[in-house]
């Protein structure tokens, strides 16, 4: 599989770093040049523009600082032509609000329901204790999934969580 990462914070090079150790065909682009460099040695592909990198894959990951951030880097003429027809996983993370506006506030599951949200957190979970890994947070947003499907909203996304987050309007 190619696989093209859009930045490379700590998290965007252990990504990247994985991708490769599991054989496959990795592109790195990030904002300031350097960062690369260990990865490129290691067999990545390092592309001049965003737009060179999204064209170089099949699936294009972004991991940068926000939502704000990403949308510089994919809302331009040269990415959004290059990502017709590939896959796009922002792993960015962003506020609770940013997150609703960027699900319009439908709590759509359509792509990806919480149910299989869970599924994935209880492995990685498993996974983790099997290293000795702490996995605390990852229970307790697995947790919090499992309580939303208990309230019949399996079909939602994991977005659904904010309205347990929300605190109850006080008398
Ligand atoms: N680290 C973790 O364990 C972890 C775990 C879960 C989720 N996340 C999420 O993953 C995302 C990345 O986290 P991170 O720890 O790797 O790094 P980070 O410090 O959150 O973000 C750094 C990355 O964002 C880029 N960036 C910042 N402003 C930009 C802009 N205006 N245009 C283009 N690129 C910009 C940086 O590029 P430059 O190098 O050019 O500054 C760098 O590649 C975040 O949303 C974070 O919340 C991280």
């Amino acid at each position: 599989m190619s696989v093209t990462v859009l930045g490379l914070g700590p998290m965007g090079r252990a990504l990247a770093g994985a991708l490769l150790r599991a054989g496959e065909q990795v592109t790195v682009w990030n904002r300031s040049p350097g960062k690369d460099r260990a990865l490129v040695e290691q067999g990545a592909n390092s592309a001049r523009t965003p737009g060179e990198a999204a064209a170089a894959s099949s699936l294009i990951l972004v991991c940068v600082v926000n939502y704000d951030a990403a949308d510089l880097i994919l809302r331009t003429g040269d990415v959004e032509s290059a990502l017709q027809g590939r896959t796009v996983v922002n792993l960015t993370a962003d506020t609770p609000s940013r997150a609703r506006e960027v699900d319009d506030g439908t709590f759509s599951g359509a792509d990806n329901p919480i149910t299989s949200a869970a599924s994935s957190m209880a492995h990685i979970v498993h996974a983790a204790e099997a290293h000795g890994i702490d996995s605390g947070v990852m229970r307790a947003a697995e947790g919090l999934a499992r309580r939303v499907i208990g309230r019949g909203h399996g079909e939602d996304g994991f977005m659904r969580v904010a309205g347990l987050l929300t605190p109850a309007p006080t008398r």
